[in-house]
């Protein structure tokens, strides 16, 4: 088979070293790709938000399976692009993917199917969002209704902070059109889990879960990043909270999207929140996480191309998934300032000490070739991985490596995983 993957990210690259591992694999390529990718595809330079040219490339390099990475193109309807033409593709269509693209929409289908989350009234004109404002209960959670790169969520400890925000998303629209309609959510408190899924427009089949580590300092200070390390499984995610999601969340959300007429192919992602009431829904995400797929993937025992095509042709319900019995913890190596402004194009060293090695994955997310070496070239540069027997047992792999692989300005959490201390 000749599959595609877009997406250039350290969630590409996971997917792409799994992907690799595939009997039924025999060429593979990624749009755009990064310098670490390369190690398993042949790169091709094509944005992942041109979809003509993306299908073109699929069609003449008679690519029999694309897999879509990121959430812009597939809010886009990227899927509705390929399909059109014939091309077979693993990931939800527009309609489906909305589940992402608009927070009205994901918190209309939740409450309308009895799907736990929290309260919320959702905005279109500013005005009326401040006059809210004044008799709610402090925090409020503030979001866009559309992507934002994961910025788009506020917290608000007081009305005025929350009138900012409100400014900030709806009047100066610093996500754009994304902030056009918002939405004001109940604050909620408790461990947050990410469970990812893959899904058939009917069936679902949920994958092992994973912790993120979304501020960008020690003890969760600092700023909402995309995220800055990951472990996997998350031990206050046991089997009971399993079979109630199950019952309660997962398997109504594929009922409730089939109804409504966008049945969802591709991975679905359930942003949880453990409360004292029982598990919610914080967001859904309408694709693999990043970072939380460089954890859960290399755990996974199956042929992942066999689970994609399961999906593509709506016989999940053949597939047994089956993960490692060990654990996994992904350290994000950043660069200084990130996710406001850092430098660029420092070289990286160390990375070829863990060539070989099977419980050591350098994953690439923000790295560029020029001429012969690597250098840094986003704000999360590398998300280093490791496996253990026990999350302790990772934790240690992953801080080692982490330690040998350097560039200028090289930021990282000290503290990912410490969560696990807690058990
Ligand atoms: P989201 O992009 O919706 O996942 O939100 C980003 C982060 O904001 C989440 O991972 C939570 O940590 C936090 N958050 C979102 N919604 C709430 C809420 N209703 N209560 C408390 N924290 C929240
Ligand atoms: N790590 C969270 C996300 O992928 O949205």
């Amino acid at each position: 088979m000749r599959v595609l993957i877009i997406g250039g990210g350290g969630r590409e690259h996971a997917i792409a070293y799994k992907i690799a591992q595939s009997k039924k694999v025999t060429e593979l390529f990624c749009a755009p790709g990064n310098a670490g990718i390369k190690e398993y595809a042949a790169c091709v330079p094509i944005g992942v938000m041109e979809f003509e040219r993306l299908a073109d490339f699929a069609e003449k390099e008679s690519i029999d399976l694309t897999v879509v990475g990121p959430d812009d193109p597939l809010v886009g309807g990227i899927v509705d692009v390929f399909k059109q033409r014939g091309l077979r593709v693993f990931g939800p269509d527009k309609a489906a993917a909305v589940i992402e693209g608009s927070k009205a929409f994901s918190k209309d289908l939740m409450k309308k199917y009895n799907i736990p989350t929290a309260g919320y009234e959702t905005f279109t004109e500013a005005s009326k969002a401040y006059d809210y404002l004044n008799n709610c209960t402090y925090p409020v959670v503030l979001k866009a209704d559309g992507l934002a790169l994961g910025k788009g969520v506020l917290i608000c400890n007081t009305r005025q902070e929350a009138c900012d925000g409100v400014k900030l998303i709806m009047e100066d629209k610093q996500f754009g059109s994304s902030g056009d309609t918002m939405v004001i959510e109940e604050f909620m408190t408790g461990r947050e889990v990410s469970v990812l899924a893959f899904c058939d427009g009917t069936d679902i089949a949920v994958m092992t879960s994973a912790q993120d580590h979304k501020r960008a300092k020690d003890n969760d200070q600092g700023l909402n990043t995309g995220g800055m390390g990951t472990f996997s499984p998350s031990p206050f995610y046991t089997k009971a909270i399993d079979a109630y999601c199950m019952e309660h969340i997962y398997r109504p959300t594929m009922a409730a999207m089939k109804k409504e007429g966008r049945s969802f192919t591709g991975i679905l992602f359930f942003g949880l929140m453990l409360t004292d009431k029982g598990p919610i829904v914080i967001e859904y995400n309408a694709r693999f996480g990043d970072p939380e797929t460089q954890v859960v993937l290399p755990r996974l025992k199956n042929d992942i191309v066999e689970v994609f095509e399961a999906c593509v042709e709506g016989r999940l319900s053949e597939i047994r998934l089956d993960f490692e019995d060990n654990a996994a913890v992904c350290v994000v190596l950043a660069s200084q300032g990130y996710p406001l402004s850092y430098e660029k194009g420092f070289p990286i060293e160390g990375l070829d000490e863990f060539k070989d090695n099977d419980s050591v994955f350098i994953f690439h997310a923000g790295t560029a070739n020029d001429q012969e070496r690597i250098v840094t070239a986003g704000g999360r540069v590398l998300g280093v991985t490791a496996t253990g027997n026990t999350l302790k047992e990772a934790r240690e792999n992953a801080y080692q490596a982490a330690e040998k692989v350097t560039f200028t300005n090289k930021y990282a959490r000290s503290d990912i995983g410490k969560a696990i201390d807690e058990v």
